[in-house]
């Protein structure tokens, strides 16, 4: 999958999987700018080749705004965004917080919407858009309300935006991701079996196809990518 020439921005860029997209991403030809509200990757985790605009809280707006400003300075123009800034928290309704709802809908959609919202100044004919919601969205289990409700809010976002932009021949699209293959999902899932879990880079290489030319004809999706869980 050729990304020869396109300037694209990812957010959450320092964690397991905007790391996986950054890789992938450059190594198909891409620039990219990797913002995170990490100052930096963690140890081990090697962006080189991407320019970094780390210390960025992407739900407010100002911020997404200048680090999407300056990310297009750096590129020279934008192609894509991806939006994989995101949490979760596993919290019963009974012993919960109400502030949990704010901080997840904070963090999982707020930040999506505020830098597909500075990018639309940048993004031209053929241009991308994909972000990332859950498959555990599709139906709440115990536990998870907050969380699917935030994500619900991703992928309602997502087919709201496709609409809006189809005139300007720009596609919105999201991934849903059942469990990824991370270090904290092993550490706290230490039973499973991880080799059902997606692998980050499975998951990139949907993101990068969504991003492709290839696929232009792709808008207002929400694509499983489960593994085989
Ligand atoms: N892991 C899974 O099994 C799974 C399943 C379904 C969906 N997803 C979704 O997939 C995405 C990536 O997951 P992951 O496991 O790779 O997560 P991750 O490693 O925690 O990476 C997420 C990154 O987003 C950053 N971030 C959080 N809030 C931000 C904000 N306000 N502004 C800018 N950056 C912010 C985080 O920075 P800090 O560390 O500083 O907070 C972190 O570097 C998330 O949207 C997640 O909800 C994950």
């Amino acid at each position: 999958m050729s990304l020869a020439g396109k300037r694209i921005a990812v957010t959450g860029a320092f964690g397991t999987l905007g790391a996986a997209v950054v890789q992938a991403a450059l190594h198909a030809g891409a620039t990219v700018a990797a913002i995170d509200r990490a100052d930096a990757p963690p140890a081990g985790v090697d962006l080189a080749g991407a320019h970094r605009f780390g210390g960025i809280d992407l739900a407010e707006a100002a911020s997404a705004k200048n680090a999407i400003d300056a990310a297009v300075k750096e590129l020279g123009g934008l192609d894509a965004l991806v939006n994989i800034a995101g949490t979760f928290r596993w919290e019963t309704l009974a012993e919960g917080k109400l502030e949990t709802w704010d901080f997840l809908y904070r963090v999982n959609l707020r930040t999506a919407v505020a830098a597909s919202q500075a990018a639309l100044a940048h993004l031209r004919e053929g241009g991308r858009i994909v972000n990332v919601g859950a498959l555990s969205a599709l139906k709440a289990g115990a536990g998870v309300g907050a969380y699917t409700a935030s994500k619900s809010g991703v992928m309602r976002f997502t087919e709201a935006l496709a609409e809006e932009l189809k005139e300007r021949d720009i596609t919105v699209n999201a991934v849903l991701p059942s469990i990824i293959d991370t270090p904290p999902n092993r550490k706290d899932m230490p039973k499973a079996d991880f080799g059902k879990w997606v692998k980050p880079r499975q998951l990139a290489d949907v993101i990068l196809f969504l991003l492709s030319d290839q696929a232009a004809a792709v808008t207002g999706a929400l694509i499983p990518v489960v593994g085989r869980v």
